[in-house]
């Protein structure tokens, strides 16, 4: 693909933007008097210079995007209700649910341009990353704590050896552009002479990152690889397929200096986004403005920095990414249709179609866009298909996608060939397709949500990350959370063995192995996304363990881990069924599983903080819910079945 990028040229800085990008002037959307300009950060350990905030009254974006589409994608009719509009104009027009912070916010000072060189104060530098002590403090600027005094979070503690190795590696991680921080590398082994594309920064890697930073008390680089991410989303609908879609995210982007027009000697830096041109299989990353979303969200909770997701900028990339997963297409379901390969396992391994990790992010980035997206005549339409996707999606998941012992037993003994609308066996699911690993594997107590559900097809293969953050999000009923935990405690050696945590269960072996992965060599049975383990989904564990008030499971998971991380030169993923070995083709000094480390260990010492992540059950979604494969694809369900979902 060739690269030709556009220009803009600001204050002596020039500023790249590849042709098929929305090209963003500086200029735009500033308000009077408001200027941009280049502030120093005394933040240590490095010196660090931060964009000043641009106030947005107004930018060209809405004359791109205007709000056609969002009619398009609310299905009106077809058993689906409105929900919560009127109520949100009730409580509070332009802000919504956003009084649930994980620290306590001072309205007047929301706005404020100076919430933001609070990274400059002094007790940053006291908690920044070198430090010996873990103190969680000032978590929000001095200058905005009226009222913080109880919510602040001080915990002391040493820091382990091992915690300040971990943050040391984390740092030196860490990727500058302009001068600023922005994101972390893949991988940063300077003994590797081959880092493939593990020198740039992934999207989905850096969310352990950023939230070990914002734990840490350090918003700017997230601050940062918000807004920039947000400028390399791609802004043009195109028909050629080699060019992504409105609204995609990257999967990942890299800092390159070049020379500047017609120079030898003078250089700039630019910002080379992926979106799937030169990764494996060139395949789109789906979940990428899934995880953007989900990071705004907890970047707002726990700084109380809510201006920036007010911004109209940032307010539009919410928009497209939400538009580009809401559009129609052919599928029928709730769940998003998407290719092989698309998320975290990003070669072929059989999932594509609906596979539940996307499944979960989507309902996660749903539930947190609902609370961030500003409520006027604009948005109404988008509003109400959020809220009509969320309760079609939850019933869906809840209903199709679990499994227990009880409901193997009904799938054991299905009819097949129903054509009916009140059919039992609706996706016409052959009893035989029930592995014969499974019918040992389900213990007595305990459950999970299966890995993708197709037309005669379920993949009952249990993928981590997928129940994690079905947990989390609450896209499972408070009982199937609490059933999925039960389900990693049995079968604790399965899952967590000598390294947490297993990214899928089992591995697909022999002729499947050759058939669904195509003969990957990286894939091989027991080994990276083919069941090999991996070490960076402790903080989400920890994250659901927290939430369903199970800590002790997650502490006694990273105490496996804590044993061999460092001495391993943390690895991205370990082999074999029970984890013993260092991944065969395993990068070392991986930084989401450092990243994911931290992350864990401070959820642990501040669990209350969690809340930046999760979503509580809502019963107001579970009433619009619609359930166009019940008995009639026209009939809603009535409000007592659909409550019964509660109660599974
Ligand atoms: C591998 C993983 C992917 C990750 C990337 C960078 O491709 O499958 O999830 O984002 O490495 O670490």
């Amino acid at each position: 693909m060739s690269y030709s990028p556009e220009k803009r040229i600001f204050g002596g800085h020039h500023w790249f933007f590849p042709s098929s990008r929305r090209p963003y002037h500086l200029t735009e959307g500033l308000s009077q008097g408001a200027k941009v300009s280049f502030y120093h950060s005394n933040f240590s350990p490095k010196r660090r210079f931060f964009i000043s905030e641009i106030r947005c009254n107004s930018t060209t974006a809405e004359q791109h995007t205007g709000n056609q589409g969002f009619e398009s994608i609310y299905v009106q009719g077809i058993g689906v209700k409105p929900l919560v509009i009127e109520k949100i104009e009730e409580q509070n027009p332009g802000v919504s649910g956003k009084s649930d912070s994980c620290v306590q916010e001072s309205d007047d000072l929301r706005d404020s341009e100076e919430i933001r060189s609070f990274n400059s104060s002094e007790s940053s530098e006291e908690t920044g990353a070198s430090g010996d002590h873990v103190r969680f403090e000032e978590i929000r600027a001095p200058e905005v704590s009226g009222g913080v005094e109880e919510n602040r979070v001080s915990i002391e503690r040493e820091e382990s050896a091992i915690e300040k190795e971990a943050w040391r590696l984390l740092n030196a991680a860490v990727v500058n552009y302009c001068g600023s921080p922005i994101g972390s590398v893949a991988a940063n082994n300077p003994a590797d002479n081959s880092p493939l594309n593990y020198d740039q920064v992934f999207i989905r890697d850096f969310v352990p990152s950023a939230l070990a930073y914002l734990l840490k008390g350090d918003r700017e680089i997230v601050r940062n690889f918000l807004l920039h991410t947000l400028q390399l989303q791609s802004w043009e609908k195109t028909v050629d397929c080699y060019s992504p879609g409105q609204g995609l995210m990257p999967a990942s982007f890299k800092v390159r200096t070049v020379p500047l027009d017609g120079s030898h000697e003078a250089f700039e830096e630019i910002l080379d986004p992926d979106f799937g041109e030169s990764a494996i299989g060139r395949v789109a990353p789906v979940d990428s403005g899934l995880w953007w979303i989900i990071l705004l969200r907890a970047y707002g909770k726990l700084t109380g920095d809510y201006a920036l997701q007010e911004r109209v900028d940032v307010q539009t990339g919410i928009k497209l990414i939400l538009n580009l997963c809401l559009a129609d297409g052919f599928d029928m379901f709730p769940t998003l249709l998407v290719t092989d390969g698309s998320c975290m396992i990003d070669r072929r391994m059989g999932i594509h179609g609906h596979p539940l990790e996307i499944q979960a992010l989507f309902y996660s980035a749903l539930r947190c866009a609902r609370e961030m997206i500003t409520i006027n005549d604009g948005t109404k339409n988008l509003m109400r298909a959020v809220n009509n996707r969320l309760s079609a999606l939850s019933f869906h998941i809840r209903e199709y996608y679990w499994v227990d012992m009880k409901k193997i037993n009904e799938i054991y003994r299905y009819k097949t060939e129903e054509y009916s609308h009140d059919a039992v066996n609706k996706f016409n699911i052959y009893p035989e397709q029930i592995p014969s690993w499974l019918v040992e594997w389900i213990p007595d107590k305990g459950g999970y949500l299966i890995g993708n559900l197709q037309p005669a097809h379920m993949d009952f293969r249990f993928f981590s990350l997928g129940n994690l953050w079905a947990i989390v999000s609450s896209l499972t009923t408070p009982e199937q959370a609490e059933s999925i935990l039960n389900l990693i405690e049995s079968k604790w050696d399965d899952l967590v063995g000598k390294m947490p945590l297993k990214i899928c269960f089992p591995a697909l072996e022999y002729e499947e192995w050759r058939i669904i992965t195509g003969s990957d060599p990286k894939n091989t049975p027991w080994s990276y996304h083919n069941a090999g383990s991996w070490p960076t989904l402790l903080w989400q564990f920890t994250a659901a363990c927290i939430k369903m008030g199970r800590p002790d499971m997650a502490k006694r998971a990273l105490a496996v881990a804590e044993k061999r991380l460092s001495k391993d030169l943390w690895p991205e993923y370990y082999d074999t069924r029970s984890a013993r070995f260092i991944g065969k083709q395993a990068r070392l000094y991986q930084t989401w599983t450092i990243a994911g480390f931290l992350t864990a260990k401070m959820l642990l010492d501040n669990p209350e903080l969690a809340c930046m992540l999760t979503c509580e059950e809502d019963l107001e979604l579970l009433e619009g819910c619609s359930c166009p494969l019940s008995a009639s694809p026209r009939t809603k369900c009535s409000r007592n079945a659909a409550r019964s979902q509660v109660l599974v």
